[in-house]
């Protein structure tokens, strides 16, 4: 059974942020095996795991709706060019529109419904209790520029590439939770440029295979991946941009506290062709689970430490986790007898 969006909770400052059982129960967890190495992990975006899972729809809504929109809300207002639209992307906008909105009336028609008369639209949002008519195409009939007007309304970051020449370009985005990476930063570059700071798959031809497999994908077959990090407390907006609020984080990590401290967040990333302009939408759907809650299954708390203890040196660097890393290890290890 699919949860219903629950009470607003904050991402920052108190923190109040939990899961239910049933969050827990549908989490995409991650690791397939005992061994986490860089590949190309992409499959067919087809419903996975039954009623209520995290794959069952084309965009995931849960119970963390209303509190992610208030968080998306706080950083745009602090920050608006987390969302960024250069001009040559305005189909591709109006695309991503009419994809999340049949997409979203359709899998949920309890919470959103979309009414079309020729261009003339209307959209009806029942959790955010927002209303609004507009002509398909025409950005002056809508509230807000239309990525930003959209990307309100979804769970998740977006980014909107263009495909030249045989690659892709970040030419727009809407990026208030990102996992240490900025859209203002990033706009306009091409695949490898983005993928930059990234250690050991540019050497293993990660890239050159996935940026082949992503320019070829097709209209109505969409594909996902799932990446992972680690972060502390429940935050959402661990950016470049506000680094100064979370990279000292790290350091409050102790053995007392860590399962409740440390958050294991896994990004649920899905590729569509837009049929207008030919972009790639690519979304990245977050979920944030404390080690506590994931250790409540004692298959995936096994696994968790077969991972984090085999996991490569410039990984362990990479995803921020150096200063805990060991005091992670060992608190896991309870959890495997085989350890
Ligand atoms: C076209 C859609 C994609 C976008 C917009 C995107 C974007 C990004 C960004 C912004 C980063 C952070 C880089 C940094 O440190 O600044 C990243 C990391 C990464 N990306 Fe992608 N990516 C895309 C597709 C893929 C695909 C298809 C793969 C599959 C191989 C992939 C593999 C990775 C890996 C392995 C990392 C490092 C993540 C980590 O260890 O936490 N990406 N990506």
């Amino acid at each position: 059974m699919r949860v219903a969006p629950k009470e607003i909770q904050t991402f920052r400052d108190d923190f109040t942020y939990s899961n239910s059982p049933q969050a827990i129960e549908r989490f995409p967890f991650p690791f397939p095996t005992d061994e986490y190495r860089y590949s190309v992990n992409i499959e067919p975006h087809l419903p996975k795991g039954g009623e209520g899972s995290a794959y069952e729809k084309f965009l995931d809504i849960d119970e963390h709706y209303l509190s992610e929109m208030v968080e998306r809300d706080l950083v745009l207002k602090a920050m608006p060019d987390r969302c960024l639209s250069m001009p040559h992307m305005d189909l591709a906008c109006w695309d991503m529109i009419e994809r999340c909105m049949v997409s979203l009336a359709e899998d949920y028609p309890d919470y959103f419904r979309l009414e079309r008369n020729g261009d003339h639209w209307t959209w009806d949002n029942r959790l955010l209790n927002q209303k609004d008519s507009f002509v398909f195409g025409d950005s002056s009939s809508l509230p807000l520029p239309p990525l930003e007007y959209i990307g309100r309304q979804l769970q998740g970051d977006f980014a909107i590439l263009d495909q030249r020449d045989g690659d892709l370009f970040m030419d727009a985005g809407i990026v208030t939770c990102p996992a240490d990476w900025s859209i203002a930063f990033d706009q306009g570059m091409s695949f490898a440029e983005w993928h930059g700071p990234v250690p050991m798959a540019h050497q293993e031809g990660v890239f050159e295979r996935a940026l082949k497999y992503l320019t070829a994908i097709q209209v109505g077959k969409p594909v996902r991946r799932l990446n992972w990090t680690l972060t502390i407390n429940a935050r959402m907006d661990t950016s470049p941009e506000t680094y100064h609020e979370w990279g000292c984080d790290r350091t409050t990590v102790t053995p007392e506290n860590i399962a409740g401290k440390v958050y294991l967040r896994v990004e649920l990333q899905v590729l569509d062709r837009m049929p207008r302009s030919n972009a790639l939408m690519f979304s990245i759907r977050t979920y944030l689970m404390s080690l506590e809650d994931i250790c409540t299954n004692p298959e995936w708390a096994r696994r968790l430490h077969r991972v984090m203890k085999t996991l490569p040196e410039p990984l362990i660097e990479y995803k921020g986790l150096s200063r805990y890393h060991d005091m992670l290890v060992q608190h896991l290890s309870q959890f495997d007898r085989a350890n």
